[in-house]
This record gives C-alpha cells, structure tokens and sequence, in this order.
C-alpha cells in the first residue's frame, strides 16, 4: 500500500470511531440484508456489536502500523474464525457489506482513492487470514 492509502485509511477511521454507532447499525444491517445466514454467528446487542466492528477495523489498521510480523497474527484470526463458523465466501460479503457501510456514513469523503485503499487493505488482510484458515484446517485432517 502507498503512503497515500495508508493516510487515507487514517482519516476515514478516524472519521468512523466518532460515529461508531452508527457505523455498526449500518455495517450489520448491510451484512444481514446482503446474507441473512448470517445473522446466527453474531451474538450480543449494539453495545457488543460497535465494539466487534470497531475490533475488525482495529485488527485492519494493525496491518499498517506493522505489517512485517502481523502474519501468523492475521493467520491464527483466522483459524479462529474458521472456528466461528466463517467460510472463505463469506470474506467478499463481509468485504462488501464493510464498503457499503463507509460509503453510508463517510458519504463524499469516502473519495473512489480511499475505496480502493479500503479494498486494498481488506483484501490483503482476508488473504492472510484465509490461508491460516486452511492451514490449520490441514493440520487437523494430518492429525486425525
Ligand atoms: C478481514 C476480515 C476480518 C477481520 C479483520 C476480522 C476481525 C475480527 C476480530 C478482531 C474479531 C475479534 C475476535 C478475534 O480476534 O478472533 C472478530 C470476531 C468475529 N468475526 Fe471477524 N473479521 C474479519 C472477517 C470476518 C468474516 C468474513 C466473518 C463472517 C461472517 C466474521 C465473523 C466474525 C465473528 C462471528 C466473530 C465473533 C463474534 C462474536 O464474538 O460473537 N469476521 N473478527
């Protein structure tokens, strides 16, 4: 990621943790309309649920404070979630229902340049964690 996205990411999450309220409101009302399946694996009231998202986007924005190093963290999360009960498809909605919600609450200063900087960030993030899910998912079927 440039240093661009990098700022750019910055700002918007700023921007985001004064609103973070309404920020899950939104993130989870998208997510549930886009894949109500969903809906099961997510458990507590708004309180619980801000706190959950303000913890996704937290775990985002560690990739840019130290990206060398974050791997086997981003690895074991997401073994982890594999464990909650998310697939690998699962990822693009999260993805989609994450940029929906930054377009709804940052309106004109989510700019198409701090879209594809989220993008780039989610999706380098939901590789890592995608192949700690399949690591240790062929760790337990070697095991077994
Ligand atoms: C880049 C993508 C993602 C990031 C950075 C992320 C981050 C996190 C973090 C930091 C937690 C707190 C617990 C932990 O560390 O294990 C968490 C919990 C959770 N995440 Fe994610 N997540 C991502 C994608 C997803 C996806 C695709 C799903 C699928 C629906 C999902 C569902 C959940 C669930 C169900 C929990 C536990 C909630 C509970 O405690 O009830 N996450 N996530």
């Amino acid at each position: 990621m440039s240093p661009d996205q990098v700022h750019l990411i910055r700002k918007s999450f700023a921007e985001l943790s004064r609103h973070d309220h309404v920020a899950a409101l939104v993130f989870y009302r998208r997510l549930f309309e886009i894949d109500p399946t969903l809906r099961p694996l997510f458990v507590g009231d708004i309180e619980q649920q801000a706190k959950k998202l303000i913890d996704m986007l937290a775990a985002l924005i560690s990739m840019l404070e130290r990206p060398v190093g974050l791997d086997m963290e981003l690895r074991a999360m997401g073994a982890r979630h594999a464990d909650y009960g998310v697939k690998d498809e699962h990822y693009a909605t999260v993805g989609g229902a994450l940029i929906d919600m930054l377009s709804e609450v940052l309106g004109n200063k989510f700019t198409p340049a701090a879209r594809e900087a989220w993008l780039a960030l989610y999706g380098a993030v939901e590789a890592t964690m995608k192949r700690g899910a399949a690591d240790a998912e062929a760790a337990k079927k070697a095991s077994s």
